[in-house]
């Protein structure tokens, strides 16, 4: 057993405490990879920010389970080393699917996981959060569970509909599943093409697509019934247009690539949604700065070369996510 205390790490308690009553959202970056890691502990350090290192179980096949409790261990340090006195840096697995992969997780320092029971029928979603957060609390793990689907890939189930959180379900849910906090569907969803264009209107000034607003009413909903409970929002990348179109431009092909308007995530970073978790953009912001680097010097071939670029692209994004989306700089 290796407990995330004794790899400096913190669970989500205080964090989304802090977070609910200071009226922002802490961020929740998926990575990979050294690169995205270090450039997410850099935003983090610099804008003294909690943050959570959000591993899905893909990326912990991808890492290897070992090696990332080093690598997040190695982050607590690369922090401090950075000026950080005090990082509040948390260590979470996104949509696990099973009890097993949980209490693996939790065996092996991670401070929070994701207990994803969505796709469910609903006792069984309870039964299956109930399990893990029993095991968890004994080590102080916090645990997040999800009630309604949200549209697009989750967890390698595809859905091509929402079926948004229905507020009369969540009391019951948190209330037998003990679980520390609850990721809703109120219209958000995964990947980069949040909407199709049927969905969306067209700005007759810009031409651009306009996405359809989300469900606030779900959230106040959700807000009245659990007053204070820490609400999640996963799905929440922006998809820039910025990176798409260099993305188009040097080679790829990412036609109608469209996210969550930022307005409408620091609206919900106001209210009780104290986690919003960000991927795609990540990975549309390194595969900008990787694609461009190709295209315009063919002769480059050193890998420090495009992945440093895209490091330093990746930083630049989580800071602006932090500091104009989030709120949550200057919090730790
Ligand atoms: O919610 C899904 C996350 O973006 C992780 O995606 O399973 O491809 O690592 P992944
Ligand atoms: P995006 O695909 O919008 O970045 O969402 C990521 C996410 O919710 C991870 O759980
Ligand atoms: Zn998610």
């Amino acid at each position: 057993m290796v407990s995330y205390k004794d790899l400096g790490l913190v669970n989500t308690r205080e964090m989304f405490a802090k977070a609910i009553e200071g009226g922002y959202a802490v961020p929740a970056f998926n990575f990979n990879n050294m690169e995205q890691l270090q450039a997410i502990i850099k935003a983090a350090a610099e804008e003294k920010s909690p943050v959570i290192l959000q591993v899905s179980k893909g990326a912990r096949n991808y890492a290897n389970a070992t090696l990332l409790r080093y690598m997040a261990q190695g982050a607590v340090a690369y922090a401090k080393e950075l000026g950080w006195e005090n990082p509040q840096i948390c260590l979470h697995l996104d949509h696990g699917d099973s009890f097993e992969l949980c209490k693996s997780c939790i065996d092996n320092g991670f401070s929070s996981v994701m207990i994803d029971g969505s796709h469910l029928p609903y006792e069984e979603n309870v039964a299956l959060t109930k399990q893990v957060v029993d095991y968890a609390h004994q080590f102080d793990v916090t645990v997040e569970g999800e009630l309604g689907v949200l549209a697009g890939v989750e967890d390698e189930v595809s859905s091509d509909h929402h079926t948004y959180t229905d507020p009369e379900e969540v009391i019951d849910f948190a209330t037998r599943t003990g679980c520390d906090s609850l990721a809703i569907s109120i219209g958000t969803s995964h990947g980069a093409y949040k909407f199709t264009p049927d969905q969306c209107t067209r700005d007759p000034k810009t031409g651009k697509l306009v996405p359809p607003p989300l469900a606030f009413e779900v959230l106040d909903g959700v807000m009245e019934k659990l007053p204070g409970f820490p609400i999640v929002l996963h799905g929440s990348s922006s998809v820039p247009q910025e990176y798409v179109d260099t993305i188009n431009k040097f080679g790829g092909k990412l036609p109608d690539a469209i996210g969550i308007p930022e307005e409408e995530l620091r609206k919900a970073a106001k209210s009780a949604v104290c986690k919003i978790n960000i991927d795609s953009d990540s990975r549309l912001a390194m595969t900008a700065a990787v694609r461009e680097i190709f295209a315009t010097k063919p002769g480059e071939f050193d890998p420090r070369k495009y992945l440093g670029p895209a490091r330093e692209e990746m930083e630049r994004l989580y800071k602006h996510k932090i500091e104009n989306v989030l709120g949550s700089n200057g919090k730790a």
